[in-house]
């Protein structure tokens, strides 16, 4: 086990890479426990939850990321007479970390908060942070707080029972921490790219508390976002609207973004072609996609509608080198440009 430390302005969080879910209650406190999760966690994994927790479970998907759901939430705390004391613990996905942490930071003005992650996106990004919310009709995570959970407890027991492609789809955020912050990690996710996908538990812990690493140096210097968090965007301007217009998966949709950043990047004159290319070859490693069938003009109306848009400029995260972010404004046409060079129409 390794374990790290987030120390922001919202609360200190103990980041526990490779714990075992058995030891939870450890974690807790001796107020209630009640465990956020969704159905499909439950139906796997809630034979291990510690006995004495109440359950509370929420719809499957990014649909279940609502007001509505919040509300069923508040009121089984309400008829369990919550009071400060309890411990919150969201266990499942990036959408459960999400509403867990709306839910318990809004209840009573915040109770404790506890977060297990069991997708790879959840354990090496989503619940790192202290990001939470809600949607609000089309608009993603509109409704949220900044609130750091007490602890980030990641099991890799429960990549066993992930689906390959939702595993491939998470490496993409490993890779993007990779590309944005560590070099060594970068180098490590090539020689090991095998092992990482059979699961590997060495493997695993180093490149998850690797990649966490990076998103906590981030976090900490930028809790609230109003600089350099942004190179967490990495492959993610492009990435979410190919997300909305493909419907293919998140990680995928980013991994196809990153590959477009890194081609943004040369025709900038920013990063060589050389390392462009190691990009690439890293991202098809993990059996993700650099190039896909797209249609131009609704990704690019997308990316117009993107509310970090500014007249026909956009801020993009490119690279000047592995683990060298730069944030720059790139004008539509460049970016449009590179869309062309990606189409694998
Ligand atoms: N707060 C943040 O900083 C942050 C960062 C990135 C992403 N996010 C959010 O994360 C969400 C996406 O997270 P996600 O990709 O984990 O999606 P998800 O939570 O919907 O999980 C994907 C699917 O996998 C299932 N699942 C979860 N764990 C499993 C396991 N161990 N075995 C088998 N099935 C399992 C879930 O039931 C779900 O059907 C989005 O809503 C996104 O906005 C938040
Ligand atoms: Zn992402």
């Amino acid at each position: 086990m390794r374990e790290l430390v987030l120390a922001a302005k919202s609360g200190q969080c103990r980041i526990l890479v490779g714990e075992k879910l058995a030891n939870l209650p450890k974690y807790c406190g001796t107020g209630k426990i009640v465990i956020i999760t969704d159905k499909s966690v439950s139906r796997l994994h809630s034979k291990d939850f510690p006995k004495e927790a109440e359950v509370v479970e929420i719809g499957l998907g990014e649909g279940a990321k609502t007001l509505e759901a919040v509300e069923r939430i508040y009121r089984r705390f309400l008829s369990l007479e919550l009071d400060r004391s309890a411990m919150v613990v969201g266990i499942g996905g990036g959408v459960v970390c999400d509403v867990a942490g709306f839910a318990a930071s809004t209840y009573l003005r915040g109770l404790r908060l506890g977060l297990v992650p069991t997708t790879l996106l959840a354990q090496s990004d989503a619940a790192i942070g202290g990001k939470n919310g809600v949607n609000l009709d089309s608009y993603k995570n509109l409704i949220g707080t900044f609130r750091q959970p007490e602890f980030c407890l990641i099991d890799f027991a429960f990549l066993k029972t992930l689906p390959p492609q939702e595993l491939a789809s998470g490496f993409a955020e490993v890779i993007k921490h990779a590309a944005i912050g560590d070099q060594r990690l970068f180098a490590f996710l090539g020689k090991n790219s095998a092992a990482l996908l059979s699961g590997d538990e060495g493997a695993l812990e180093k490149a998850i508390s690797d990649s966490v690493a990076v998103k906590v140096k981030v976090v900490q210097g930028d809790e609230l976002e109003s600089g350099q968090r942004m190179i967490l965007n990495f492959g993610h301007t492009l990435g979410h609207a190919i997300e909305k217009t493909t419907r293919i998966r998140h990680g995928h949709a980013v991994a196809v973004g990153m590959a477009a950043a890194v081609q943004v990047s040369v025709s900038t004159g920013l990063l060589k072609r050389t390392e462009a290319g190691r990009m690439v070859s890293l991202i098809e490693k993990f059996g993700l996609p650099t190039k896909i069938n797209f249609n131009c003009a609704l990704v690019l109306d997308a990316i117009r509608k993107d509310k970090k848009r500014r007249g026909v400029e956009i801020n993009m995260v490119l690279l000047s080198g592995i683990g060298k972010p730069v944030i720059q404004r790139i004008s539509l046409d460049g970016i449009a440009g590179a869309l062309k060079a990606l189409d694998g129409a």
